[in-house]
């Protein structure tokens, strides 16, 4: 069987197909970061009009590369959400449209399963079960990875996300959009210990996180600092340092409560340097293999829709013709795929 992956939930397009025996065939993928980067983040009403402008000719270059007819695409995958309404729209009404003209299943995937299951496009794969830590522009979370569909929410943040950190501090600082890489970029230059930034929640137990406080603590440093120029690779350096520790002490923490010897890294932050290194000595350190999908499918992809609706579709899942998205849609409402219900 094989599936068309698509994900159009915030400003990248991204289109793959996965042949549930073979593998990953193929992908291709649009940044509309050029497009968005002049007004310092995403602008909704744009990212959906380049998703339609995109859509087509990227499904026609990646059935060329696969050596791949429409006709044998056998099931469609889209993001269904969370993400910007308008941009999901565009994406489901695409698949679904092509899924009738073609008359095969079409099915809506969550985006974070998307972003939990990444890794299992990669070699070696983890098997379940597994800690997710799952860091991307909207969400923080530590999840337990029980079997396709079966997720435990450990912990979240309880305000910002790990990435909206990262592109709000690299606002004060005046870089430039999308935030992460650009931090991560300048920090390479600057001393991680000359701002002792906060590290929020971990003087309180569990898993959650917040991250308002850390921005608002770089915050504070900006409007003290009189040669901003000069101290902002040390405030880059710094800021990082101070959530990447926070990562990955309440990951270790997760850890040890669930007694789990596998770590999955998923989600746009995942691409941090910083934060990978860090990860992979606490692993080794603490007897946890460290997973993480290739940096390309840390940030949002079609493969990973692709992955995570294969595994659905096989099971015969599939959603209605409508065009029926959520821009908030939470992981614990997620079932397991179920075997399909044979009514005599
Ligand atoms: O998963 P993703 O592509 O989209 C969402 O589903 O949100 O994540 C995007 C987020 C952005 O906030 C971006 O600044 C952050 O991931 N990001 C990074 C890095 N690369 C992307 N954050 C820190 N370091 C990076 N190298
Ligand atoms: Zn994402």
């Amino acid at each position: 069987m094989i599936v068309l992956g698509i994900e159009t939930s915030c400003d990248e397009t991204g289109l793959a197909l996965y042949h549930r025996d073979k593998g990953l065939l193929g992908h291709k993928l649009f940044s509309q970061i050029k497009l968005h980067a002049m007004y310092g983040g995403v602008v909704p009403e744009l990212a959906s009009r380049d998703h339609i402008l995109r859509l087509l000719p990227l499904l026609e270059q990646l059935l060329a590369a696969c050596k791949l007819g429409k006709s044998e695409i056998d099931a469609i995958a889209y993001t269904q959400g969370p993400g910007l309404l308008g941009a999901l729209l565009t994406g489901a009404s695409f698949a679904q449209s092509l899924a009738w003209a073609l008359g095969v299943p079409a099915l809506g995937v969550h985006h974070m399963e998307g972003h939990l299951l990444a890794a299992m496009l990669e070699q070696p794969a983890p098997e379940f079960p597994f800690l997710a830590l799952l860091v991307s522009g909207g969400h923080t979370m530590l999840v337990k990875v029980n079997a396709h569909g079966d997720y435990q929410k450990l912990g979240e943040s309880l305000d910002d996300a790990a990435g909206e950190a990262f592109d709000k501090t690299a606002r004060l600082l005046d870089l430039p959009y999308p935030g992460g890489p650009a931090i991560a970029k300048l920090a390479t230059g600057g001393n991680s210990a000359a701002y002792k930034f906060p590290r929020p929640m971990l003087d309180k137990p569990g898993f959650d996180f917040s991250f308002s406080g850390l921005k608002t603590a770089v915050l504070t440093q900006v409007q003290k600092t009189a040669d901003l120029d000069a101290a902002k690779a040390d405030l880059a350096a710094s800021f990082q340092a101070a959530a990447v520790d926070v990562l990955c002490q309440k990951t270790v923490r997760a850890l040890r409560h669930s007694n789990l010897q596998q770590l999955v890294v998923a989600g746009g932050v995942g691409a941090n340097m910083e934060l990978r290194q860090k990860l992979k000595q606490l692993g080794a350190k603490h007897n946890v293999a460290v997973f993480y999908p290739r940096l390309e499918f840390c940030t949002d992809n079609g493969a990973m829709i692709a992955y995570a609706g294969a595994m659905r579709l096989g099971k015969k899942e599939s959603s209605p013709l409508a065009i029926d998205c959520k821009a908030r849609w939470d992981l614990s409402q997620l079932q397991a795929p179920q075997p399909p219900i044979i009514d005599n």
